[in-house]
């Protein structure tokens, strides 16, 4: 396992459209173990593969709740219901936080890390996460769809990366 490096606002493969995931191996196995330790390592609640430089459809999401990191990989966003309107960040935009309007829920169709496919309804924050990493997958950042003016710059506490 190892931390990877986060490819930050700026970078060109941000705005690159990831490719299906076709076969799960020992390589995807370690890039998804990477990503959660990367992800925990900057205190993120989601991470999309692009971010660490890999074009695939991979995902992982840590809520620090009882359901630990959820790995999707390939996830189809089914079916949306409703608008939150919601605070948003970015591991690749660091220290930045806009307002963005996200799906109250969404109902979302993945395959596990152990190749099983399922279905899931999200809301509130699981449904923002969702959206926030499967719109990295089609090379989508939060700040193409934010409400204009509501960017902020935080200063970065000691230690923390966002
Ligand atoms: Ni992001």
């Amino acid at each position: 396992m190892a931390i990877r490096i986060i490819r930050e606002q700026g970078d060109d493969i941000l705005s690159k459209k990831s490719r299906e995931v076709e076969k799960i191996d020992d390589r995807l196995q370690e890039l998804i173990d990477d990503m959660i330790d990367t992800m925990h390592k900057y205190n993120g609640v989601g991470l999309a593969a692009v971010q660490v430089g890999i074009l695939k459809r991979v995902l992982v999401i840590d809520l620090y709740d009882d359901k630990g990191p959820i790995v999707m990989i390939n996830p189809v966003i089914l079916k949306e219901k409703g608008e939150q309107e919601v605070e948003e960040g970015c591991l690749s935009f660091p220290n930045q936080f806009a307002r963005v309007i996200r799906p109250a829920e969404v109902f979302v169709e993945y395959t596990t890390r152990e190749g099983k496919r399922i279905k899931l309804k999200a809301k509130e924050l699981l449904a923002q996460a969702i959206c926030h990493e499967v719109d990295h997958l089609n090379g989508e950042v939060f700040v193409d769809k934010m409400i204009p003016g509501t960017l902020e710059y935080v200063e970065p506490e000691e230690g923390d990366k966002n």
